[in-house]
């Protein structure tokens, strides 16, 4: 068996170096550079490992053009790209990049909450197009942060990062998660409700549910009208979560006073998509892990996770 790796991107700190360094023979593309998919079905052919991005579907025809495959380190947390049960029936490893990723990832999801709640994005562009005229009492009025409700949708590792923030704020915490979050409960007061109670009562709602069948459009025309119509939604989790045609409605109707995205469906957005134009919608180019040290560290892991599994021992953070 060689040791040959197949990146489908090119990596911040180029992790490709350390896997140089332990024999291994890379093929990645030329630096900032990506592989399309007709190169990359052609370069696993050969490749005991291979890392793909989000954006990257490993599906049966990628697996089914990579023979000698044992192991696809994604970096990303997410992992919604890859068919886990056909690596399964092939006894191909899948890992991910947990952990080093949730502060940024956190801290994000509050520049997106900060951010539309005090309409930071609209007053950028007045001030920018020489439009702002002074001091006005009616100007560009938001929604207060403090002492108000955050509504966390998955209380994983991420989730549980922006509620541990609003502690600053003095503000309530309600989750929904299939399992109890104990330590969250003690220590901050959050309480564990209904997906109904969740929009019902949540001043800031923020997506961190994994994408599946069953969180597919979650926030659908229902959801949005049992929400306040003061409310904002932060989506840092996956596009698909969303049902887009459903929140311009629901913003256009008066039914929620903004949202702040890091993600979409499909992602990147179509040009045409009006959201992309909406005052009321913050937008950030999926962001979430975007720091030059997390970034950095999810390739470490990437790199640690093959040499495991070349090396007969457990990988260090398998999926499914
Ligand atoms: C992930 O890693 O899944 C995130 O979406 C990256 O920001």
């Amino acid at each position: 068996m060689k040791k040959r790796l197949v990146m489908s991107h090119d990596l911040p700190g180029q992790p490709d170096k350390k896997a140089r360094s332990e024999g291994w023979d890379v093929v990645v593309p030329e630096r900032g550079g990506r592989m399309s998919r007709v190169g990359l079905l052609s370069e696993v052919k050969e490749a005991f490992a291979l890392v793909t991005l989000l954006s990257d579907r490993v599906d049966t025809e990628l697996l089914d053009a990579a023979p000698r495959l044992k192991i696809v380190a994604n970096y990303a947390v997410g992992y919604d790209n890859i068919d886990l049960s056909a690596c399964k029936e092939r006894g191909i490893v899948v890992t991910n990049t947990p952990d080093v990723l949730t502060e940024a990832t956190a801290d994000l999801t509050w520049a997106l909450l900060l951010g539309s709640a005090r309409r930071l994005v609209e007053g950028h562009r007045l001030v920018s197009r020489g439009e702002y005229q002074g001091w006005a009492p009616h100007l560009l009025l938001g929604q207060d942060v403090g002492g108000r409700v955050l509504g966390i949708f998955g209380a994983g590792r991420i989730g549980r990062a922006v509620a541990e923030r609003s502690v600053g704020f003095g503000m309530k915490v309600l989750y929904t998660d299939s399992y109890p979050w104990e330590e969250g409960e003690k220590r901050l007061g959050a309480k564990r409700v209904a997906w109904e109670e969740l929009l019902e009562q949540s001043d800031f709602l923020s997506l961190h549910a994994p994408l599946l069948p069953d969180t597919e459009k979650v926030m659908n025309r229902d959801a949005f009208s049992r929400m306040k119509p003061t409310a904002i939604l932060i989506n840092a989790a996956r596009g698909g979560l969303v049902d887009e045609d459903a929140l311009l409605e629901a913003l256009d109707k008066g039914e929620l006073f903004g949202a702040g995205l890091d993600v979409y469906d499909p992602e990147p957005p179509l040009q045409s998509n009006p959201l992309l134009k909406h005052p009321r919608i913050v937008l950030a180019p999926h962001l979430g892990s975007a720091s030059v040290g997390v970034r950095e560290e999810m390739g470490r892991l990437v790199i640690e996770n093959i040499l495991a599994v070349w090396e007969g021992r457990p990988p260090l953070t398998p999926v499914g």
